[in-house]
């Protein structure tokens, strides 16, 4: 199954080159209070979504992805076990959940989404992304983070939106690239980090089919562990520093096996941490840029063993990156390689450029009628 592809990359700011790529249509922004209720905090940008594309253009992609995923037999068990959200999301997200169907109702959707729907919605999105990246760093010593986020089917794109929250006080607290209706966190930055997770391809016996380890990561759910999006959305909100982050990233126990991709302020501070549902993996789990190496980069299988022949993301970005040179990284040279194809590809949904010291982020929403 080649449900989503997303792609990272973790390099060092560099010298500029600038390209305006055809496909750059800006995320729009909104700002989600966490001093709100949780129940309220998404009344604008679901609002905003549904009034400006319509429930056919929006939500009803998303719902249109679940149903290519999670076959309908396992949608009907698992429906009314997730319409009691508070019982596999903690509390301030089943609130959120709970809040964005609120909306949708209240503007005349509620036949056309369920409680329980949006809540596998709400799972689905982690346990299906399918990506690539590269960790690097130039002589400046500024870290870039970039991703391409893609998935199987087009039509996440009007639900895709840059989300700055804010703290108690009203200061921001981080950035999200989000899904609207989506309360966890793929792609995410505050001023100490930023982050990305891409799903692990696990090819052993016990996860030979989607099916198979989709019902392994709802038991990983229902025996307690964390929600990928969740729990990063919980370390960008905290705002520790890159090295105790980094820590809290390799020991969480979670729903499923990811990559998890970590930019920090400078120095060393590039990682690619690699996942299983327990923790980190026991050889090869914490894999960060050194004195020879300005970049890493990860796709959707482990870094040290060769890529499927038929999806090869990995030796293109990885031309491309050396061929801006590490004197050559930058903003611009890491977007640069994430807009070319395959890896800029029609199921493209966004790019995320991130840089945690420069206060720098920024999302294009990828429109897949120019790639
Ligand atoms: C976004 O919404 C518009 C309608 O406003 C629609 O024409 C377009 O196809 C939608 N885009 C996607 C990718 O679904």
């Amino acid at each position: 199954m080649q449900s989503a592809i997303c792609l990272f990359v973790l390099a060092a700011l560099g010298v500029a080159s600038h390209k305006t790529l055809a496909q750059d249509i800006p995320a729009p922004v909104f700002e989600v209070s966490l001093q709100e209720p949780a129940a309220t905090r998404w009344t604008e940008p679901v609002t905003y979504v549904i009034e400006t594309y319509g429930f056919d253009d929006s939500f009803q992609h998303a719902l249109d992805y679940m149903f290519q995923i999670v076959p309908e037999k396992t949608l009907k068990k698992l429906e009314p076990l997730l319409e009691k959200l508070e019982a596999v999301f903690p509390a301030q997200y089943a609130e959120e959940i709970d809040g964005i169907h609120g909306v949708l109702a209240s503007l005349g959707y509620e036949d056309r989404i369920s409680k329980g729907e949006l809540a596998v919605v709400n799972l689905i999105y982690e346990l299906t992304v399918f990506c690539t990246s590269i960790v690097s760093r130039a002589p400046g010593g500024e870290i870039v983070h970039g991703r391409n986020l893609d998935y199987g089917i087009t039509g996440l794109q009007n639900l895709t939106a840059t989300i700055n929250f804010l703290d108690s006080s009203g200061s921001p607290l981080f950035s999200s690239s989000s899904f609207v209706g989506y309360v966890g966190v793929l792609t995410g930055m505050n001023s100490q980090f930023s982050v990305s997770v891409d799903q692990r391809e696990m090819v052993d016996q016990e996860d030979t089919t989607a099916a198979a380890g989709m019902v392994k990561n709802l038991v990983s759910a229902a025996s307690g562990g964390s929600s990928v999006g969740m729990f990063l959305r919980d370390q960008l909100e905290q705002g520790k520093s890159f090295a105790d982050t980094l820590e809290a990233v390799t020991k969480e126990r979670m729903i499923a096996p990811v990559y998890i991709m970590m930019g920090g302020l400078g120095g060393d501070e590039a990682a690619v941490v690699t996942r299983d549902r327990v923790g980190e993996d026991e050889e090869n789990g914490v894999w960060t840029i050194d004195e020879d190496n300005y970049w890493r980069l990860e796709t959707n299988y482990d870094h040290w063993i060769d890529v499927p022949s038929d999806d090869n993301r990995r030796d293109p970005v990885n031309a491309c990156m050396a061929a801006a040179g590490e004197g050559g990284v930058s903003v611009e040279a890491v977007r640069a390689c994430l807009s070319e194809p395959p890896v800029l590809n029609k199921g493209t949904i966004y790019t995320t450029l991130m840089s945690a010291k420069e206060g720098y982020y920024d999302t294009i929403v990828r429109d897949p009628e120019l790639v």
